[in-house]
């Protein structure tokens, strides 16, 4: 179901005190308005517990930022999809670049990972996006519909109608360089139409599409004023309410 949405990407920060802390002040900061989105943070797995017990489940839902492509067992340091399921959080980031960069995750793994949050309950919000030099090459759009393509597309339409989208030019990730309005609203467009080619208009016109990198305060409300952005997928600016609380308040 499409729905308006920003959601907070906290990456490797916080310790368990400031996480449910910051938890709390946004909680309470939303008290009492009226929001035209929906609000997820994803956070590292040692908060998803305690922050899922503090927040207006009605109004903040919370997310793992990975998950296992195991179901169980013998994998040291992994976390299952079934575990962040038993947390509390009902959303799972997946395809973030810097796990495919830093962690090696291949298409394939992500592929399992869809799989076995959508198994148990969760929603997938699955990351794509391009390099620069793919950009500077002219091949964007070829690299984001591979990679929607090799990890998505395998799900029956039933499954597929689960997965929220999340458009980060890698580029644009921690830079300062954010996409520009019309940049993001072109790769959006691009993803829709590639839905449109799989699973039929209905499908794509209810995906939820977020953009991320470097979104902030500054530039939300004209990034989401574009007709197939969906809100946004947040990362520094999500690490304090002040700086949060402005892009949620953009819709
Ligand atoms: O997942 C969101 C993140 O990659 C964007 O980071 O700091 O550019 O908003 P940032």
């Amino acid at each position: 179901m499409r729905k308006n949405i920003v959601a907070g990407n906290w990456k490797m920060n916080k310790t368990l005190q400031e996480g449910v802390t910051l938890a709390k002040d946004l909680n309470e900061a939303l008290k009492g308005k009226t929001l035209n989105c929906d609000v997820i943070i994803g956070t590292p797995f040692i908060h998803l517990a305690s922050v899922a017990g503090v927040v207006d489940k009605n109004k903040i839902g919370v997310a793992a930022q990975n998950c296992a492509d195991k179901v169980s067992g013998a994998y040291t340091g992994e976390v299952s999809a079934a575990m962040v399921a038993s947390t509390g959080a009902t959303y799972v980031i997946l395809g973030h670049s810097e796990r495919r960069a830093y962690y090696h995750e291949t298409p394939e793994i992500l592929k399992e990972k869809v799989r076995l949050a959508l198994d148990n309950g969760l929603t997938p919000i699955f990351c794509v996006g391009e390099v620069l030099e793919e950009r500077e090459s002219g091949n964007h759009f070829e690299v984001v519909k591979g990679q929607i393509r090799a990890s998505l597309f395998d799900l029956s339409s039933e499954d597929f109608a689960k997965i929220v989208l999340a458009y980060e030019p890698v580029w644009a990730i921690g830079t300062g360089k954010t996409a520009t309005a019309d940049q993001a609203q072109e790769m959006h467009a691009f993803i829709r139409k590639t839905l449109v080619e799989k699973y039929g208009k209905e499908i794509a016109d209810n995906t939820s599409i977020l953009y991320g990198g470097s979104a902030n305060a500054s530039n939300a409300k004209e990034l989401f004023s574009n007709p197939d952005v969906d809100g946004g997928l947040i990362g520094g600016a999500s690490l304090g309410v002040e700086k949060f609380l402005p892009i949620i308040e953009a819709f």
